[in-house]
């Protein structure tokens, strides 16, 4: 595979799903997991931060973490792929994204209706009611290396807010799941970019996509393996979907 085989595939296509991880949000300076040395769960531990468990028993801790990864994402600005994912979808019958990622990145770039399988980092709630909680940015710099914060109480029930992000051991979002598996079952193209492909169910999708008759091709810069009916683009998340959106469609927009 090639990006302009891709590219040919692209304007033949009626539904395109674009299925982002980790990777899509590196060139922005969001840290992906996996990566040596980068990746957050290289550096602090799951269990102690992302499971319903830690927040349980140290809620400051887990909250100030979050906080810190919250603030991170909001000072981000898209990158090349956001971009040329949004300028792409101009050009499509049908273009749906689905993201593993907790950033607001993509809806930045201009895609709408994003499908967020592991939820938001800025949809906080009450762990004990659910009720949204409306929270600004703090303009404090946090640092890195876990400052405690203390949550702030729900106002209907003074349950502590929890970060809207699904952790270890939780369910999807059962709309986000249903309207993901959906869409990876009707496209005709569906591009995985950036992730690993290791945490399910979200890495099913690019499965059932392949097992009703789409195109699957992965965008990576580090070669992994894949069944012989997949295709690999390897390079970065920007350079790759810019070089796809203007041989696709002849255009280039400028990554800020
Ligand atoms: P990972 O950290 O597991 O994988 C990131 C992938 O991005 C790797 O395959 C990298 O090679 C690739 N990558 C790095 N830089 C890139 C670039 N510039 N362009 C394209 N790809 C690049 O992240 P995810 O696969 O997203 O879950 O991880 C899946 C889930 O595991 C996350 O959503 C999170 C985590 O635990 C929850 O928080 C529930």
């Amino acid at each position: 595979m090639t990006t302009s085989i891709l590219a040919q595939q692209l304007r033949k296509a009626q539904h395109v799903v674009i299925f982002t991880g980790a990777g899509a949000s590196a060139e922005s300076g969001i840290p992906t997991f996996r990566d040596l040395l980068t990746g957050l769960w290289e550096r602090f531990d799951p269990a102690q931060l992302a499971t319903i468990e830690a927040f349980r028993a140290d809620a400051s801790l887990c909250w100030g973490w979050y906080e810190w990864r919250r603030q991170k994402a909001g000072q981000a600005q898209p990158n090349g792929a956001h971009l040329a994912i949004a300028e792409i979808a101009k050009h499509m019958p049908r273009l749906t994204v689905v993201t593993q990622n907790v950033d607001d990145l993509h809806e930045r770039a201009g895609s709408r209706d994003v499908i967020h399988l592991h939820g938001s980092l800025h949809s906080p709630c009450c762990i004990d009611c659910g009720q949204p909680y409306t929270l600004p940015l703090t303009s404090d710099a946090l640092p890195e290396d876990g400052s405690r914060i203390e949550p702030p109480r729900c106002n209907t029930c003074s349950g502590y807010v929890r970060p809207g992000v699904v952790w270890f051991g939780e369910m999807l979002p059962e709309n986000a799941w249903r309207a993901g598996l959906a869409a990876a079952e009707e496209c005709d193209v569906f591009l995985s970019i950036g992730t690993s492909g290791i945490v399910y169910p979200a890495a099913e999708l690019p499965l059932r996509a392949l097992g009703h008759g789409a195109t699957v091709v992965h965008i990576n810069p580090v070669r992994f393996e894949i069944s012989g009916q997949e295709h690999f683009l390897q390079g970065p998340a920007s350079v790759m979907m810019q070089s796809l959106l203007r041989e696709a469609f002849g255009e280039h927009p400028d990554p800020q």
